[in-house]
């Protein structure tokens, strides 16, 4: 059946940001023979690499916004941390599929947990607090340990202070004086982690990629297992909790949702409304990637049912990491490397991934070992 709203190749999709998502989104975009433009101020960013156009503007630049709105047959963004007004000129000319609502709830963590929260959605209890005597009280209320984050800004553990014994409670103070709101968390003796990645189309349609179990390191993800060991309760749940969030926002495109698993219970996070770092596996090891599948939703095309292919380990590869490991025979033969193109490795800054797969999880464990023993 021809559908009117549908944006079929060669057409041109502007991508708000240029960084790896950007890049990733892209090569699925020119894959399927789209045009790519990028919109990001780094000359010579990671999408901008791949892509046919770069707009190379500030985020919120309003001449460089109309540029790419005007070239673009549909828009996207690749993080959340878009200018909102640049994103609704975009949906005001009916170039924004994703629209703004999911952004604006995920660029603030209040409006984030409030929304997770007014949902009947598990997540930790929480408070906002605005200086530090709020800050005091709300730690006094709550059993250590506890974390403050910053509402805006804040990723790969960025903006947060721990306070784990009341000989924390000075400095956590002192960060909330400095940041003027936070949220105060508690802090979560989890089990596990694990994200739910899925792709909702315009019409509604929900297609989740397996679960994805994950181990962070310093608050930055490490590795992403697939399959996730949990329980098929805690499956549920997991999915449940992220089709209700989906609906509420009214999504469009692929998605992430983070959560802690305890037990059997689950607690929701944070939230991602874009492809997420844990579905990177999604590229080797199912029929359909997270790019492929949101530039399906951004284009009004059909979703592919997605199938996992193979159990699979994606390891990030971090700053000068990414150097030894880019030198190693290990690396090399029992992975997919990816790398951003990014320039000079800041410490922690991500420079690329590694996927393992294998026909079961034990032997992508032992590929997984084999590299780690030799990068060492
Ligand atoms: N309340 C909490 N309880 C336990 N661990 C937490 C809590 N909040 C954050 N963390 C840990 O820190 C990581 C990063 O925090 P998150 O809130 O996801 O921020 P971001 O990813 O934006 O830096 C989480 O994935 C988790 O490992
Ligand atoms: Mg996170």
């Amino acid at each position: 059946m021809p559908n009117n709203n549908v944006i079929l190749p060669p057409k041109m999709i502007g991508i708000i940001g240029g960084g790896q998502l950007g890049r990733m989104m892209a090569i699925a975009a020119k894959y399927m023979g789209y045009r790519v433009a990028v919109l990001d101020p780094t000359a010579d960013c990671p999408a901008a690499q791949v892509a046919d156009h770069h707009v190379k503007t500030a985020y919120d630049d309003e001449t460089g916004i109309r540029k790419l709105i005007e070239m673009s047959a549909i828009m996207t963004y690749e993080f959340e941390n878009v200018d909102v007004e640049a994103a609704a000129m975009a949906q005001q000319q009916g170039k924004l599929p994703q629209g703004t609502a999911a952004l604006e709830v995920t660029q603030n963590r209040k409006r984030e947990k409030t929304v997770l929260y007014e949902s009947d959605l598990p997540v930790p209890n929480f408070s906002v607090v605005t200086n530090a005597a709020e800050c005091e009280a709300a730690l006094e209320q709550m059993q250590l340990p506890a974390v403050l984050k910053t509402l805006s800004g804040g990723y790969d553990g960025k903006g947060q202070q721990k306070v784990t014994t009341k000989d924390d409670i000075p400095a956590a103070c002192t960060f909330a004086d400095k940041h003027n709101a936070c949220i105060v968390e508690e802090w979560i003796a989890f089990d596990k982690e694990i994200s739910v990645v899925f792709t909702r189309a315009q019409s509604g349609e929900v297609i989740f990629f397996p679960i994805g179990e994950n181990e962070h390191k310093e608050q930055i993800l490490y590795k992403t297992v697939v399959p996730a060991s949990i329980s098929e309760t805690v499956y549920q749940k997991a999915q449940e909790a992220a089709k209700v969030i989906a609906e509420k926002l009214n999504v469009v495109g692929t998605f992430a949702v983070e959560m802690f698993v305890k037990d059997d219970a689950i607690y929701l996070n944070e939230m991602a409304p874009r492809p997420h770092n844990s579905g990177h596996y999604t590229i080797e090891a199912c029929n359909v990637s997270q790019f492929q599948q949101h530039i399906r939703a951004i284009c009004g095309l059909p979703l592919m049912p997605v199938r996992l292919l193979q159990p699979a380990v994606m390891v990030n590869l971090l700053g000068e990491e990414a150097q030894t490991a880019f030198s190693m025979t290990s690396t090399w033969q029992n992975g997919f490397v990816h790398f951003y193109g990014k320039e000079a490795a800041k410490p922690k800054r991500k420079m690329g991934h590694i996927t393992f797969t294998d026909e079961t999880l034990a032997e992508v464990h032992n590929r997984f070992a084999a590299y780690k023993e030799e990068t060492k």
